[in-house]
């Protein structure tokens, strides 16, 4: 399972730090105070209680260095993984607390990126994020610089953070922007909060995917809509356990999503704060679902297909994934 070709379309590169990273970055912490810090408990209360486990993370993340390792770090994870395509999020504004500008984060970020890509042969792509606490002003900042870097490297915008706590309205302006300059987006809903949060997503943002989105499942209409649409939902299980969307594993709906015919994808989220790999993501759909490769290949194809990519990488990733898949 380890070796089977994967595709990771939703990841934040600050909730994916390893122990190994973080020692590099502060050589005094030990294991014991990197598990307090960095990981989370197996549940939290809710998306709320989840998002304070990435304080130490953020705090961490505030020098070219440490944004480079947290990188290689991912892209280390990824190997493993055996990922053969990856699109990796941060919020850029979240990192100028050490003094860096938005501008000197990003260009660290691809610069790094570019750097593994090579080196351990990832095709890969990076999402910016704003955040459902930002005003209106980040919002529209985040925005500009993914359109100043859209290219080989950024590849698009995304919503994050308190589905729950914030509404949407300081972030249609930039959803807006974004698809008036055709960027590609995506948005986390369906998370924190039920299928209501995923049509007002869906009627103001017109993001091309959806992030976790399991809740979706309770509205009928929804998933007809979803299906029509082509709608893609980056499905986090682990993580939607950890935030309590659902109790335990055999609850999660990723089955039933599978039997109706919607697109998905299988992703991590948060590989530290979840303490999970892609890999043990795959273990558990078998162990639960009895999941054959057939349904992780379709989940690949079916990621590839909305990766904020090119058609020649597209074609590559599927040559691999059929070659690799089938051996
Ligand atoms: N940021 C990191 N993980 C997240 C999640 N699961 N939902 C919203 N924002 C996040
Ligand atoms: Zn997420």
């Amino acid at each position: 399972m380890q070796n089977w070709p994967k595709v990771e379309l939703h990841v934040h590169l600050d909730c994916s730090l390893t122990y190994d990273v973080v020692k590099l970055i502060d050589p005094a912490i030990t294991r014991d105070q990197y598990r307090q810090a960095f990981v989370g408990p197996v549940k939290c209360l809710d998306l709320a209680d989840f998002l304070d486990c990435t304080n130490a993370a953020v705090q961490l993340l505030q020098t070219k260095k440490a944004l480079s390792l947290a990188v290689h770090g991912l892209f280390s994870q990824w190997k493993r993984d055996h990922v053969v395509y990856g699109e990796l999020r941060f919020a850029p504004l979240l990192h100028t607390q050490g003094g860096l500008t938005p501008d000197e984060v990003i260009t660290t970020v691809i610069e790094a990126a570019e750097t593994c890509k090579k080196e351990k042969d990832i095709e890969a792509g990076i999402i910016l994020c704003t955040l459902r606490h930002f005003n209106e002003s980040q919002s529209m900042e985040t925005i500009r610089l993914v359109e100043k870097y859209l290219g080989d490297h950024i590849v698009g915008f995304d919503i994050a953070s308190d589905e729950a706590g914030y509404p949407i309205d300081a972030h249609v302006g930039a959803f807006h922007y974004a698809n008036d300059k055709g960027i590609p987006c995506t948005a986390h809903a369906g998370e924190a909060k039920g299928p209501e949060s995923v049509w007002e997503t869906l009627e103001n943002f017109f993001p091309r995917r959806i992030g976790h989105g399991a809740r979706a499942m309770e509205d009928p209409k929804l998933v007809n809509h979803l299906r029509a649409e082509q709608i893609h939902l980056e499905v986090c299980p682990t993580s939607n356990i950890q935030t309590n969307v659902f109790a335990s594993y055999t609850d999660h709906c990723i089955d039933r999503m599978y039997a109706e015919g919607l697109s998905i994808s299988i992703n991590t989220d948060a590989r530290a704060i979840a303490d999970v790999t892609l890999t043990e993501e795959y273990r558990k759909l078998c162990e639960t679902f009895g999941w054959a490769p057939a349904h992780f290949m379709k989940c690949n194809m079916e990621a590839i297909k909305h990766a904020f990519t090119t058609p020649a990488i597209r074609q590559k990733v599927r040559l691999r994934m059929m070659e690799e898949f089938t051996r």
